[in-house]
């Protein structure tokens, strides 16, 4: 089995600050997670195993984190944005986990070690997927994660239409049916925007909306979160091409051979990458106004242009 931390371990690259705090965001949301996932027990207790299976393999927690710096913009108690962070992690590994069964990408290997359905079954872990989805609502309807109604509410309807047709699940499935369409650059954008972009929006307008900062904060933070989505994907699908299973603990050139629809596929590697830097630029300057308090968030979608991982 490959041993892999999660982080991204770039040390020499001038984004160190960065990664002690990606660190630290890390292992406060795992202590909320551990706190929040039920304990294995009883007749049910598979299930629960694969849940926290899959969720404690050392991901690199960067919705978490994410949401975590929009949240401090505004000012918001940390345990809430935590409890928030929480639930966006859980909704994230549920996409992985059905995202690697066999009728979907089929992969074996998945953040340093066998995917769920490998190391349980099939069945589990579409039923662990399940329950990951489902607690990550319950997570966020508890008057713990705000005391206001209103909010939860907002944040409810936020994370549905965000894990929805209309954001992950729209983009999964426009993404298995690309291999047989000529999708030109606005489809994969589009397909990028909702697969991946959608969960990132999330985390980006939790801040705002749990501090109830008002319209104009969340509209800045989802056109960042926009940006820093395609960033994201654009070296998602490099990494494919690029690096390596031991480095980013995932099957490596899958998207090719299975004739996946990406910006790299369509415009060549350093096309992607000049591409993901303009928008990392962007992305950054989208929230400068915000000054020191939004530093991470400025270096968080450069830093992901560094990333072997
Ligand atoms: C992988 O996401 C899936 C995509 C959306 C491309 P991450 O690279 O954030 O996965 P983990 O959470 O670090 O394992
Ligand atoms: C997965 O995209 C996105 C979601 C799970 C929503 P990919 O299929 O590119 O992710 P990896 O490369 O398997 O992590
Ligand atoms: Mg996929
Ligand atoms: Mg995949
Ligand atoms: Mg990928």
């Amino acid at each position: 089995m490959l041993q892999r931390s999660g982080h991204m371990n770039q040390t020499g690259t001038g984004f160190s600050e960065l990664e002690l705090a990606l660190q630290m965001g890390s292992k406060q949301v795992d202590a909320v997670l551990e706190r929040l996932l039920p304990p294995p027990g009883g007749l049910q207790c598979r299930v629960q195993d694969a849940m926290r299976y899959a969720i404690f393999a050392g991901g690199k927690r960067l919705r978490p984190f994410l949401l975590m710096q929009s949240a401090c913009l505004f000012g918001v108690a940390p345990v809430q944005a935590l409890r928030a962070a929480a639930a966006i992690e859980a909704v994230h590994t549920y996409s992985l986990v059905h995202d690697d069964l066999p009728c979907m990408d089929d992969d074996d290997l998945r953040r340093g070690r066998p995917t769920t359905h490998r190391a349980f079954d099939e069945a589990t872990a579409v039923l662990a997927g399940d329950a990951l989805l489902t607690i990550a609502f319950e997570i966020v309807a508890d008057p713990d994660t705000h005391p206001s109604g209103e909010v939860r509410a907002r944040l409810v309807a936020e994370l549905a239409r965000a894990s929805g047709t209309l954001g992950m699940i729209g983009g999964q499935t426009i993404d298995i049916e690309a291999p047989s369409h000529a999708f030109g650059a606005d489809e994969v954008i589009l397909l990028q925007r909702l697969k991946t972009g959608a969960l990132f929006e999330f985390c980006c307008v939790a801040g705002p909306i749990l501090a109830e900062a008002g319209g104009e904060h969340e509209e800045r933070l989802r056109a960042y979160a926009r940006a820093f989505g395609l960033v994201f994907q654009i070296t998602d699908d490099l990494l494919d091409v690029l690096s390596t299973a031991e480095k980013t603990g995932k099957a490596v050139g899958k998207d090719a051979k299975q004739g996946k629809a990406t910006l790299v596929s369509l415009v060549g590697i350093e096309a992607a990458r000049a591409r993901a830097e303009d928008l990392a630029v962007q992305a950054a300057e989208i929230v400068a106004p915000y000054g020191a308090p939004a530093n991470s968030l400025q270096a968080l979608p450069k830093y992901l242009l560094t990333r072997e991982a």
